[in-house]
C-alpha cells in the first residue's frame, strides 16, 4: 500500500490497520467490473493489469480513461452519496484488484487529511484531462486529437526502449477511436501518415513513439 500514491500519506499504524481490510480480486481480460447505473459499494485499487473506464451510447463507446497498477477508480459513487456508478468499468487485461468497501474508506478519509488530500489531487488530475478532452473534442480536429492521445497514453503508460517510448496497453484502431470520439478509418488512417513520417512504429497492437518530440511540436 504504501506505494499506492493514494495511501502514500498514510501512518503506518493506518496502513497496518488498512491492508487487511482490502478483499482481493483476481478477474479475466474482458471481465465487467460494474455497470453504468449500478449502486456504488466499493472503491477499487489496481495491482496489475488495465481497467477501461467507458460509457455506452447504443453501440457506440466513449472511452473517459484506462487505468493501471497504482490506479483506483470508483471513488465517485462512494463520495456523491445517493448518486450511482457514472461509468462502466470492464477490465483490458487479466487484472488483480484490491477492493475496499465504502464504509471504510469513509472512515478513513475522515480521520485523515492527508488521504483527502491526495484523492482530491488526483481528482484534479482527472478534471484537468476531462477539460482538456472536451477542449480537443470542440477545436481540434481528428489527426491533433489522435496525436495528443498517443503523447498522453506514453506519459500514462509508457516504457523507455532504445526503439522509443512503447505504449504499454494492446490497443485497436476500434479502442483509439473509442478514446479519441472518431471511427476506426480515422484512426488507421493517421496512424498510417505517423508511420510514413517515422513518427512512430507499430508491432503487434504495440505502439512506439520514436520521435516524441515532433509529435508535441506539431500538436502544441
Ligand atoms: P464511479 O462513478 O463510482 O464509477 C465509475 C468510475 O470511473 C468513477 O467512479 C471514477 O473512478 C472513474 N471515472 C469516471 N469518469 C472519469 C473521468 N472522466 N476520468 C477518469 N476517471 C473517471
Amino acid at each position: 500500500l504504501q506505494n499506492v500514491p493514494l495511501f502514500q500519506e498514510l501512518s503506518e499504524e493506518d496502513l497496518l490497520g488498512l491492508a487487511p481490510l482490502f478483499i482481493e480480486k483476481k478477474v479475466k481480460k474482458g471481465s465487467i467490473l460494474f455497470l453504468e447505473g449500478d449502486d456504488g459499494e466499493e472503491l477499487f485499487l489496481i495491482k496489475s493489469g488495465v481497467v477501461k473506464i467507458y460509457r455506452l451510447d447504443e453501440a457506440k463507446e466513449i472511452i473517459l480513461a484506462l487505468f493501471r497498477e497504482g490506479d483506483f477508480f470508483g471513488e465517485m459513487s462512494l463520495i456523491s452519496s445517493g448518486l450511482t456508478r457514472s461509468a462502466t468499468a470492464e477490465t483490458l487485461e487479466a487484472c488483480t484488484l484490491y477492493a475496499l468497501k465504502r464504509s471504510v474508506f469513509v472512515q478513513y478519509m475522515e480521520k485523515s487529511p492527508k488521504l483527502c488530500l491526495k484523492l482530491l489531487e488526483t481528482t484534479m488530475d482527472r478534471l484537468r484531462r476531462a477539460n482538456e478532452q472536451i477542449y480537443d473534442l470542440t477545436f481540434l480536429g481528428v489527426r491533433s486529437r489522435i496525436m495528443k492521445t498517443i503523447v498522453r497514453l506514453s506519459e500514462q503508460h509508457g516504457i523507455p526502449t532504445p526503439a522509443g517510448l512503447v505504449i504499454n496497453v494492446k490497443l485497436t484502431h476500434q479502442q483509439l477511436a473509442n478514446m479519441v470520439g472518431t471511427v476506426r478509418e480515422s484512426v488507421t488512417k493517421v496512424l498510417q501518415e505517423l508511420l510514413d513520417e517515422g513518427a512512430i512504429q507499430i508491432d503487434k497492437k504495440l505502439i512506439t513513439l520514436k520521435n516524441i518530440d515532433a509529435i508535441k511540436r506539431e500538436i502544441r
